[in-house]
């Protein structure tokens, strides 16, 4: 484990994203539930035809979920403790935004217990989790804190400023929260990381492997 702000982070991950599946997939549920979730669903038909041949432009049928439906982001479990309470989801809305200073931010549906907690954290803890950890996935993405202690049986031990980091993640952060940013129905928390360590070997879960979980606490 290391500990400290000295390191540079996010040598060979300045490109989020670069591997794509084929698309076509469904959102997280519960983080991005539905179509025209954007806002931006007018009326059909007010987008151009640009010179790549796509239809561009605001309204067009679907939204942009063409494009978000791409996506296929590498999961985090986020982990928030404040106040005596204990809280953490999963996350697929997540990552790296900028290298120096590394800075990592991650966004909270405002419906979320986790939330709730880390509006009054100092810091949360990020952790990244394998493909064989779907059982974590299903704890954390799948069961509220409003019902649940998440927490009950797990192997978990106190980090930086009394956060909660997971014994078995693959690789995890402490960040103290820089920034709060409401986006919407999610808020974002810019993190900047001050311990950190690395464990279980594997592939990392990712949304695609995520996405049949019926989130514990949907937006919608
Ligand atoms: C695939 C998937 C992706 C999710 N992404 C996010 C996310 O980016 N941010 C978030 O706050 N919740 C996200 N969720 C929802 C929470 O993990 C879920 O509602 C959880 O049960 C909330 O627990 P809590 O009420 O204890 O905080 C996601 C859920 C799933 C299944």
């Amino acid at each position: 484990m290391a500990d400290g702000n000295d390191t540079q982070a996010g040598d060979g991950r300045t490109n989020p994203n670069g591997t794509q599946d084929e698309g076509g997939r469904p959102g997280p549920s519960g983080a991005r539930a539905g179509g025209g979730r954007t806002g931006a669903g007018g009326a059909p038909g007010g987008g151009g035809r640009t010179e790549a041949g796509g239809v561009a432009g605001r309204g067009g049928q679907g939204g942009p979920d063409g494009f978000f439906d791409r996506l296929d982001p590498d999961m985090c479990v986020v982990t928030a403790v404040a106040g005596g309470d204990r809280s953490g989801c999963l996350v697929g809305f997540a990552s790296q935004c900028s290298i120096r200073p590394p800075r990592f931010a991650v966004w909270l549906s405002k419906a979320n217990h986790t939330y709730r907690v880390a509006r009054a954290a100092q810091c949360l803890a990020v952790h990244l989790i394998t493909r064989d950890q779907r059982g974590l996935a299903e704890r954390f993405g799948g069961e509220t804190g409003d019902e649940v202690d998440k927490f009950a049986g797990l192997a978990w031990r106190e980090g930086h400023g009394g956060a909660a980091v997971l014994e078995d993640a693959a690789a995890w952060f402490v960040g103290t929260i820089l920034h709060r940013t409401d986006g919407g129905d999610h808020v974002g928390f810019v993190l900047d990381p001050v311990q950190w360590g690395e464990g279980h070997d594997g592939p990392l879960l990712r949304l695609s492997d995520a996405v049949t979980i019926d989130a514990g606490h949907p937006v919608d």
